[in-house]
């Protein structure tokens, strides 16, 4: 490509005072002239922030990436984004996923940058900096940072899912808080985020089937010198993406979307998945819909024997040959001759790779279960949809009608759920109400409620629970998720009462209130919403512009691309 057909020459080819200006302040940073004279300009957008721990270590996984763009003759410019730490984001870190997208589409789109690397990690970071890309559509590559290394406490393996396990433990009065304690110094001891197939391992998985990565990025530990290797060469790639014009638009094609559905049900990723795939379909204008993740996920067994569906954990993942071997074992299931951001096509990418432990990545003839890892239901309950990780989820309950304990709003639920008078037994079904997109706001991941105290004190461990929120990925159970449209719109998720009968049918992907359908409708003629409502602010544009869960909870007007070109400057 000719210097003077780079997007960044727009600013530092220009001669005169606007020359001078684009380029004088840059070169307070010590930068010499010839850096500005025609090599491709890539942006290294950084999610680091001591507030997001699994992103702790991006300032040196930025550096190796600069290595690399530098060994390819590009001039790199890291700048920092919006990060979403999981752990502490009140109210949750979903409610700023399009914020933060906001931020990396328009620093992207007012900057010259030629391409770009994105560096994503904990859960909600790799959609928003995706999502932001996608709408600008410059070349794009994705660094993950990696997972922990597995966390070892009493001489076992653990890693996030095992919070839920604790947390019941303690409850149950099994476990001491000064052992709780103790666990908890020994889960996160390395760099990277977190060690099991949850969101931000899913959200690796995803971006790697996607082609929007180089090939093994999905699994490398953090704290593993490959994953600096990994950093290094997608930088030389970037470089090598700006002089091909090979952009997002070229790689994320519906072949791609299928892949990576595919890949997901072999993993057992979690189901923040469809979410964010929802509304990355959306941000590169493909109708994608719920319906979509069943039909192309049917048929595919579960192949990843990983937490919190199985037993091991990602660094195990890596031992064995990572998602490599996965997608080299799905073989003819994926469209093996769409192209990845290596200018490679899948097949020419996986099929040379081996797997080292079939313990932990099983093939298509011995699969480690048949369930597939994600099912979409429907219903009157849901006419929109909701999800279940059959997976992660228990046999018997697959199939289970029993009475409605509902719990109005998260307050509620803390309020009363280990009232011993509540009047629930194991075959009760537990419905969480307003912790959807526009009622909570932000649908956080409160969706694998507890089970109530005096049921887990008599060894019950799982219950079919129903609400409009979201599950972590690290969460399991028989837990139904993201039910379309939310209780905050008035449905008839809205006017469930106590003592309903909902009916779950997961292998016929049904889920219904067993009400007469003129009650229903006189329930919603007198229901009136009981969610808060912000009065000002980004929570006002959220709660007035998110979509509901089965569009992905994007933003309406934030679909689509708006590209990279800027006609104005100011001069
Ligand atoms: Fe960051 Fe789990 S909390 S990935």
């Amino acid at each position: 490509m000719a210097a003077h057909e780079l997007r960044s020459q727009g600013w530092f080819g220009r001669t005169g005072k606007d020359g001078f200006i684009y380029r004088a302040w840059m070169k307070n940073q010590g930068i010499p002239d010839e850096e500005f004279r025609g090599k491709p300009v890539i942006g290294i957008c950084n999610t680091w922030s001591e507030l997001t721990p699994c992103n702790g270590h991006f300032r040196e996984l930025a550096e190796a990436v600069k290595k690399g763009i530098i060994a390819a003759g590009g001039f790199p410019v890291e700048f920092p984004v919006m990060s979403l730490g999981e752990t502490l984001i009140k109210p949750t870190a979903m409610l700023y996923r399009n914020l933060a997208s906001m931020d990396v589409e328009e620093s992207i789109r007012a900057n010259p940058m030629d391409g770009v690397v994105l560096l994503c990690g904990c859960d909600k970071t790799t959609p928003s900096l995706v999502m932001g890309a996608c709408s600008v559509n410059i070349p794009t590559i994705v660094v993950s940072g990696g997972p922990m290394l597995t966390g070892r406490y009493e001489g076992k393996s653990i890693g996030t899912s095992d919070i839920w396990r604790f947390n019941d433990a303690v409850r149950s009065g099994e476990m001491s808080q000064e052992q709780l304690t103790v666990a908890e110094a020994c889960m996160c001891r390395s760099a990277g985020h977190c060690a099991v197939m949850g969101t931000a391992s899913t959200m690796a998985c995803m971006v790697e089937s996607l082609g929007l990565t180089l090939p093994t990025n999905a699994a490398i530990p953090a704290a593993d010198s490959r994953r600096k290797v990994l950093a290094r060469y997608s930088g030389e790639r970037i470089v090598q993406m700006v002089k091909e014009d090979l952009k997002p638009s070229d790689i994320l094609t519906r072949e791609a979307f299928e892949n990576a559905i595919r890949v997901n049900a072999a993993i057992g990723g979690s189901t923040n998945f469809v979410l964010h795939l929802l509304a990355i379909a959306g941000r590169v204008g493909l109708d994608l819909t719920l319906e979509d993740f069943h039909t192309q996920s049917k048929g595919i067994p579960l192949l990843a024997n990983l937490q919190p569906s199985g037993k091991y954990f990602m660094e195990d993942f890596y031992y064995a040959g990572g998602l490599p071997v996965v997608m080299k074992a799905l073989g003819t299931k994926l469209h093996t001759k769409i192209r990845t951001a290596n200018g490679k096509t899948v097949e020419e990418n996986y099929t040379a790779v081996r797997s080292y432990d079939d313990d932990v990545i099983a093939d298509l003839d011995r699969p480690f279960k048949t369930e597939t890892g994600l099912a979409v239901l429907f219903g009157n309950l849901c006419e929109h949809g909701a999800v279940i990780k059959p997976s992660a989820a228990s046999p018997h309950l697959m199939r289970h009608t029993g009475r409605a304990i509902v719990f109005e709003n998260i307050e509620d639920y803390h309020a009363r759920v280990d009232d011993p008078n509540l009047p629930i037994d194991e075959t009760s079904v537990m419905v969480l109400k307003n912790v959807g997109p526009i009622g909570y706001p932000g649908m956080p991941e409160v969706g694998n409620m507890g089970i109530p105290k005096k049921l887990l004190e008599k060894g019950v461990a799982d219950m079919v629970r129903i609400s409009d929120g979201r599950m972590s990925g690290t969460g399991f159970g028989t837990v139904v998720l993201h039910v379309s449209p939310e209780a905050a719109t008035g449905s008839t998720f809205a006017i469930i009462k106590d003592g309903d009968l909902i009916a779950l049918d997961v292998h016929n992907r049904t889920l219904n209130l067993l009400v007469d359908e003129k009650e229903i409708e006189a329930r919603k003629s007198n229901w009136k919403p009981s969610h808060p409502v912000a009065t000002r602010g980004y929570v006002k544009l959220y709660q007035e512009q998110v979509q509901q869960a089965h569009l992905g909870a994007d933003m309406e007007f934030l679909k689509g691309c708006s590209g990279s070109r800027v006609t104005r400057d100011s001069h």
